[in-house]
């Protein structure tokens, strides 16, 4: 492993999460070979359920320190409701991962796979390839608000969604940054500034400031309640789709959504700056259903892989596994049950290396 190699955290978390991120990591180790890229993965047993029945808490106290310096955190899922409430699993350490890291921006791809069921009708792959990035620390989900008078008939509850210049300008340079690097230069932003009379108009008025800076790439918006119905008429309209925090939340659910299986979907958690590292992981949670059964899908980890890849500066890897991820879907006998198909969890991953090393 040379200077050079990406010093990666590796997180499985708890049920299938264990079981996609070797798939995940024995595709990363091929298309290494391939690209003459190398990794360093460091493997991490905290953030997950089985952690806390040992030691009384999600995460050592120490944990920032241990995977701070690292390049990126490569995550499985976390959640065993059964032992754990969610809660506590899910606030002890994926939303600290969010917060502690700035990891302001959530990156959702929305694409029609081969061999994936839309429950749109008449679509077809390459009808549907866009992305949604979803602001990740403000706006909507804030802690600002109170209850007053509680159980009487005067109660108040107050919520403050919260908008700071810093952090509505830096999402949206994100946004026209990925156009930028995108064929058709487009950029969509979610807005309601017919509504919500404040936060809305300020938003739309940085959209536009920021749309001067970027004079080659096409600026337009919606309010969301008609961008949720485009959503599922016209996906074909999409290339980035720019979201503050709740819409964004929305829209990321949706877009998938409407290209299939949530076993397929990746996401990202990323600062930008790269002051901390960023997170990928699966959509999906841990699915306690079908965990230790090796039936479940390993795309969306692999997926996530790619996704890594592009922000660590391997866009020739990301987009090989892409690729691969691509030709297995096309394949019924590499599908995993989720799709239909009969393939165990490692055939599936298994298929993605050799399609890799194949193309
Ligand atoms: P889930 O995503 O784990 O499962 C929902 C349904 O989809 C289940 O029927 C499951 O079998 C299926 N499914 C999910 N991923 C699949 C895959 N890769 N292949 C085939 N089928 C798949 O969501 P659920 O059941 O609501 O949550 C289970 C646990 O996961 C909870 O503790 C929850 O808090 C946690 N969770 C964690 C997330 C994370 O770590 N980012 C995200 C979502 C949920
Ligand atoms: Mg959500």
């Amino acid at each position: 492993i040379g200077d050079n190699a990406h010093r990666i955290a590796v997180i499985a978390g708890d049920g299938i999460g264990k079981e996609v991120v070797p798939e995940g990591l024995r595709v990363l180790e091929a298309v290494a070979s391939r690209c003459g890229c190398s990794f360093r993965f460091d493997h991490f047993d905290f953030a997950s359920c089985d952690y806390y029945l040992q030691h009384g808490a999600m995460m050592p106290a120490d944990w920032k320190a241990q995977i701070g310096g690292h390049d990126a955190i490569f995550f499985g899922a976390v959640g065993w409701p059964a032992t754990v409430p969610d809660h506590v699993s899910l606030w002890g350490s994926l939303i600290q991962f969010r917060r502690e890291f700035d990891q302001y921006v959530n990156l959702r791809p929305v694409k029609l796979m081969p061999g994936v069921p839309s429950p749109l009708a008449n679509r077809k792959p390459g009808d549907i390839d866009f992305y949604v990035v979803r602001e990740n620390t403000e706006g909507e989900y804030s802690s600002i608000g109170g209850r007053i008078f509680p159980d009487t008939d005067r109660e108040v509850v107050v919520q403050e969604t919260v908008m700071t210049r810093i952090g509505v300008d830096r999402i949206l340079k994100y946004a026209f940054d990925l156009a930028q690097r995108r064929d058709r230069k487009h950029v969509t932003s979610a807005t309601k500034s017919n509504g919500i009379s404040i936060t809305m108009p300020y938003w739309d008025e940085r959209v536009e400031a920021m749309a001067a800076l970027y004079p080659e790439i096409r600026c337009d918006k919606y309010h969301i309640d008609i961008l949720a119905a485009h959503f599922v008429q016209h996906p074909d309209w999409f290339d980035v789709v720019v979201a503050s925090n709740l819409f964004g939340d929305i829209l990321s659910d949706l877009g998938p959504a409407c290209t299939g299986t949530i076993g397929i979907a990746p996401a990202g958690n990323i600062n930008p700056e790269r002051r901390f590292p960023s997170l990928f992981e699966p959509v999906h949670g841990s699915a306690p259903d079908i965990a230790g059964q090796g039936i479940a899908n390993p795309i969306g980890q692999i997926w996530s892989a790619a996704l890594m890849l592009d922000h660590l500066g391997e866009p020739r890897a990301a987009a090989l596994v892409l690729d691969a991820i691509e030709a297995v879907l096309a394949r019924p006998e590499y599908r995993t049950r989720d799709l239909g198909g009969t393939a165990s969890t490692e055939d599936c991953g298994k298929a993605v290396v050799d399609a890799l090393m194949a193309g």
